[in-house]
């Protein structure tokens, strides 16, 4: 590994010097710019030269979540009861982005969603019954705990914010208990949000408390973000609003609002592309950077489903305006929007339509097509910024 680094090194720190990167534009304006990246992607050398070049930071699109450290076997034969992660594949991420001077958004410590349920249950065994509260609340404090110390202990710094949680607050109040005004969710597509069911409407806010905790200790310049979707919609944005001012009644626990940007339709051309969007989500940035937190896009993607010219001249000049929004939020002294990072990087003409990434980012979604070159959406952005 050391040595396939070494040799990395070389290549990106050769190529990349004089490389002027989208990174290099938005920092005139006030904000880095980030990526996804999956295992394979962060391992092939030609993406991580691509990604030196256009971006400050990363986040691993799935290596970081619960549902991959989490080790089955090893929590039952733990000797403290306490679960027992692997950090092999992180670890190896992490090297890599280290090498290509990327930090990283650490995404994600605490989601319901795809979380495997043997966490919630007596012994991690998948056929008993779950753990009361209090057991849930150490296993939760632990999970937190290791996780944080384990990125911060090994790489120092590299870690600069974490998702805290993901995902809590519901789409309506059907999916909540119909007095929360933060809305947190019981269910999610008809399924049990397990958190609140094991630990409470409160799973949230103990979340972030035990991570303020960690980063107090370690290292308190980590942010703690909360990251959600369809966070420029009204009623959504209400209630993250509500959750936030919650958060931070007492001491702040929630440095940031990460708002992960899928605009468009969800599978579908229709709606995709729609000027309006724009304005939505321009307010939504001044109305969470009014609660005096740092604002991210966190997972941009314009959805396209189409190749035609008329569509890839229609993306390029959506993300254009996109990017000239973010110029003019952040031309004055404040600077709401401290961050974008672009989550379907490039094209993925091969998907089927059947897969869940075909609906959330859509194949011709990029900024780069399939081979990793810049589309007119790159330089859409470039010409933006310039
Ligand atoms: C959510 C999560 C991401 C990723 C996408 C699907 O937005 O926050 O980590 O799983 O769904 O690509």
């Amino acid at each position: 590994m050391k040595k396939l680094l070494l040799i990395v090194t070389t290549m990106v720190l050769s190529s990349t010097i004089f490389a002027q990167g989208l990174k290099d534009y938005s920092a005139k304006h006030g904000f880095t710019m980030g990526a996804g990246l999956s295992y394979d992607q962060i391992m092939d050398v030609e993406i991580l030269e691509k990604a030196e070049t256009d971006f400050n930071t990363f986040t691993a699109t799935n290596e970081f979540k619960a549902y991959s450290l989490l080790n089955l076997k090893q929590s039952q034969e733990s000797k403290n009861k306490m679960p027992v992660m692997n950090y092999t594949k992180a670890d190896n991420m992490c090297l890599a982005a280290d090498v290509a001077g990327l930090k990283i958004r650490g995404h994600v410590l605490v989601w319901d969603a795809y979380m495997p349920d043997w966490f919630f249950r007596q012994n991690y065994d998948p056929n008993a019954d779950f753990v009361d509260r209090k057991t849930m609340l150490k296993r939760l404090e632990y999970y937190i705990t290791d996780v944080i110390t384990h990125f911060e202990t090994n790489f120092p710094g590299l870690v600069y914010c974490w998702d805290v949680v993901n995902e809590a607050v519901a789409d309506s109040q059907s999916e909540a208990a119909y007095n929360d005004k933060c809305r947190i969710r019981k269910t999610r597509g008809g399924k049990e949000n397990l958190f609140y069911t094991v630990i409470g409407q409160d799973y949230v806010e103990q979340s972030f408390k035990f991570a303020r905790k960690v980063v107090n200790k370690l290292n308190p310049e980590i942010k703690l973000f909360y990251n959600d979707y369809s966070t420029f919609q009204y009623s959504k944005k209400q209630a993250i609003i509500e959750l936030i001012k919650t958060l931070n009644k007492k001491e702040k626990l929630c440095d940031g609002m990460g708002m992960q940007g899928y605009i468009g339709g969800y599978g579908t051309q229709g709606g995709c592309m729609n000027k309006g969007d724009i304005s939505t989500i321009k307010q939504a940035i001044l109305d969470y950077a009014a609660l005096g937190i740092d604002v991210q896009l966190t997972e941009m993607a314009v959805r396209n489903y189409k190749k035609e010219d008329s569509y890839t001249k229609q993306h390029a000049e959506f993300y254009k305006s996109l990017f000239e929004m973010f110029k003019e939020l952040n031309s004055g002294d404040k600077k709401p929007l401290t961050s974008v990072s672009i989550w379907g990087l490039c094209d993925n003409p091969y998907l089927q339509t059947k897969d869940y990434s075909y609906k959330m980012n859509g194949p011709y979604c990029g900024i780069y097509d399939e081979n990793f070159n810049n589309k007119s959406s790159y330089n859409g952005i470039v010409n933006a910024l310039k």
